[in-house]
């Protein structure tokens, strides 16, 4: 049963999808899950379900592919660690160590093979139910200082159904991403059409979608039913197509546009841009950083 009108009930669960193959980041990807590359200190992945659990979300369900080891290690404890530091009496290393074991209650479900983003969806099915979730892409990092998914929670809660986060993007660059057909709706939009990476002169607008949705429960029927699409994968950009074009499988799609910064970690040339931007913004490491990127600016890039 999905909640096709008004409001549904509240979303308690994220699934952050992290089985991707990563083939754009090798070889650092090899025997590594992308979403494990560190961003200053952390590793991705742990920006996004701390952003989860900011919004009120902190049943995680992570969706895990080959080289999960080091992702599932992570988020557990490390009793031999924590004792190394506690004898040494690096109180503020042990706590950072122990806070990433104890985020969330998080879960992990693997799917078999990389079929893509909608199948990786769906493997979290029976972990979800019969409720509107949040999806938060691993490797999709908003930073932390632009909220965003609270505003889709409160959207989400206003017209039920499912949202999506949008960009707007350079038309150049709208075929890397998802594009939407979308009608003002007060602050929001309301998605009548969803193509995913369109070839410029097919793409409804310069509005793309990123890593960030509520999903309403009737998407699981739907993407049973997607066939394979774009790159041979399943495609949750078709199945939230099929949603919108007939809201009787999961109520409306609505779009919040978002203004603030956003990285994809997996794409090397952001993924450097992340490092930087939030090693400036750190009170420990940003003075020091910021004067040698001035130095290095004025002098080096010529
Ligand atoms: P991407 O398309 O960015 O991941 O998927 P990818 O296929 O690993 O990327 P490249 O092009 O090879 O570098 C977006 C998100 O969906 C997850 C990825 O881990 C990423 O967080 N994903 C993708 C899955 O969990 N399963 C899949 O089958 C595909």
């Amino acid at each position: 049963m999905s909640h096709a009108s008004g409001r549904g009930p509240r979303v308690t669960k994220a699934v952050v999808p992290a089985a991707g193959l990563g083939t754009r980041f090798l070889p650092a990807t090899k025997a590594t899950p992308k979403e494990m590359l560190p961003v200053v200190d952390k590793p991705a992945i742990q920006y996004v379900i701390e952003e989860a659990v900011t919004a009120g979300l902190s049943d995680v369900l992570v969706v895990t592919g080959r080289n999960k080891r080091s992702l599932e290690d992570h988020f557990d404890r490390n009793l031999e660690l924590e004792e190394v530091l506690r004898h040494k009496g690096d109180i503020a290393r042990l706590d950072e160590v122990r806070a990433s074991g104890e985020l969330a209650d998080i879960h992990y479900v693997r799917q078999g093979a990389p079929r893509g983003l909608g199948h990786a969806v769906l493997c979290a099915e029976a972990h979800v139910g019969d409720q509107p979730f949040a999806v938060l892409l691993g490797d999709d990092m908003i930073d932390p200082r632009d909220p965003l998914l609270s505003r889709m929670i409160d959207v989400q809660r206003r017209h039920g159904g499912s949202v999506v986060a949008l960009l707007e993007v350079d038309p150049s660059q709208i075929h890397l991403y998802g594009s939407v057909a979308a009608t003002p709706c007060g602050d929001d939009v309301l998605i009548t059409g969803l193509v995913e990476k369109p070839r410029p002169a097919d793409a409804p607008s310069n509005l793309a979608i990123i890593g960030r949705y509520l999903l309403d429960p009737g998407v699981f029927e739907v993407l049973r039913k997607t066939e394979p699409g774009r790159g041979g994968e399943i495609q949750l950009t078709d199945a939230l197509q099929a949603m919108a074009a007939d809201p009787s499988l999961g109520g409306p799609v609505h779009g919040v546009v978002f203004r603030g910064r956003r990285y994809d970690t997996g794409d090397r040339a952001d993924y450097l841009r992340a490092t930087v931007r939030l090693a400036c913004g750190r009170a420990d490491l940003g003075p020091d950083f910021r004067a040698w990127l001035r130095e290095f600016v004025s002098h080096e890039m010529v």
